[in-house]
């Protein structure tokens, strides 16, 4: 039985570090795992120009420990007036590595998002010009779309427009959840990619109402049927380089998970590498874990792999019922369970 895994130092290519307060909370458990991270823009109000980007990544490094060495990648929040000279700008000034796609009213904080796709064509043009990936939470919003339909619906009515109006544009499919996404991935060209966050890899529907309802379960996508995770597991593990590592981890305080209208987003971070490691080792596929965290994503992105190894040895990782800070309790992915692989610090 294999006791110990060393790659390269893994990058996570969708992250929520969130602000104020909660910025310093939570940022040092990405730092600590990983080398770079895509930051998401779904602040409020969110991150719309360079100089907002600019702005957060300082934020952000400020609040990283002293000697973890980290690099938030920052990512501009497409709005319908969005000035494609801004993203142009963005990109030449070394600030956006990527543009975010949030339908309007699709997740949190995204009531700020696109209504209508053709609205972002003259950005989706430069971007395809200059290189820029447009990262996509790919769910439509209708309110007359069941729930768990919305990401296949997407594909038809989105993302296939997209893909035939700009076959050029590099695009990251973020947080698959559905058979239909991976296969829509993996029939399109190199330039269609997808991320897959560790929680859509082990938990299905059945998780959010296990014995009553739990919303530590409950995220955005929604987790989807047993045969959907059976779908991601193979492909993460395939060794695609289409599929790659974005924990979407979103922390939220317990107090607004557990509420009668409670927020979207697992908290991942802590246990993130350990949690992927854990669906790796089920699979037998060990030795597929180092592409899919590790070299992918920086080579899909035209950016260098690390340098630097990690090493996880098989030690017990016990993840604690919930993590308290000076505001607030926020309950991680796993919590209460024992994880068997422990990453060396
Ligand atoms: C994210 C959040 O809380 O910001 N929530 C989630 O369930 N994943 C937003 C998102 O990525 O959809
Ligand atoms: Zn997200």
């Amino acid at each position: 039985m294999r006791q110990r895994i060393e790659i390269r130092r893994p990058d996570d290519w969708h992250v929520h570090l969130r602000d104020g307060d909660m910025l310093g909370d939570v940022v040092n458990y990405t730092a600590r795992q990983f080398a770079r991270a895509i930051i998401m823009p779904n602040l409020t109000p969110p991150v719309t120009t360079v100089d907002a980007a600019r702005a957060y990544r300082s934020r952000i490094l400020k609040a990283v420990e002293e000697g973890l060495v980290f690099t938030p990648l920052m990512v501009a929040y497409l709005t319908d007036d969005m000035d494609p000279e801004e993203i142009r700008r963005g990109a030449e000034e070394g600030v956006f590595t990527a543009a975010k796609l949030y339908p309007a009213n699709a997740t949190t904080n995204s009531a700020a998002g696109v209504t209508d796709i053709k609205k972002i064509y003259s950005v989706l043009r430069v971007m395809a010009e200059i290189g820029l990936p447009l990262l996509v939470h790919g769910e439509v919003n209708h309110s007359d779309v069941d729930i768990f339909d919305r990401e296949a619906r997407f594909i038809e009515d989105v993302l296939a427009l997209v893909i035939k109006d700009f076959p050029e544009l590099k695009i990251v499919f973020e947080h698959i959840t559905t058979e239909e996404a991976v296969e829509f991935v993996n029939s399109n060209g190199a330039n269609i990619a997808a991320t897959i966050t560790p929680h859509h890899l082990e938990i299905n529907r059945n998780a959010i109402f296990q014995g009553g309802i739990n919303p530590h379960n409950y995220c955005l996508p929604i987790a989807k049927r047993e045969k959907h995770r059976l779908a991601l597991r193979k492909a993460a593990t395939s060794g695609s380089s289409k599929f790659f590592l974005g924990t979407d981890t979103a922390p939220h305080p317990v107090a607004a998970k557990e509420s009668a209208c409670g927020c979207a987003g697992i908290f991942n971070a802590p246990y993130a590498l350990e949690s992927y490691a854990k669906t790796f080792e089920e699979e037998d596929a060990l030795d597929k874990l180092e592409g899919f965290a590790s070299e992918h994503g920086p080579r899909f992105y035209g950016l260098p792999l690390n340098e630097e190894i990690i090493i996880l040895e098989r030690k017990a990782s016990k993840v604690p019922e919930k993590l308290t800070f000076s505001g607030t309790d926020i309950i991680p992915f796993h919590a209460g369970s024992t994880l068997n692989w422990s990453l060396q610090s």
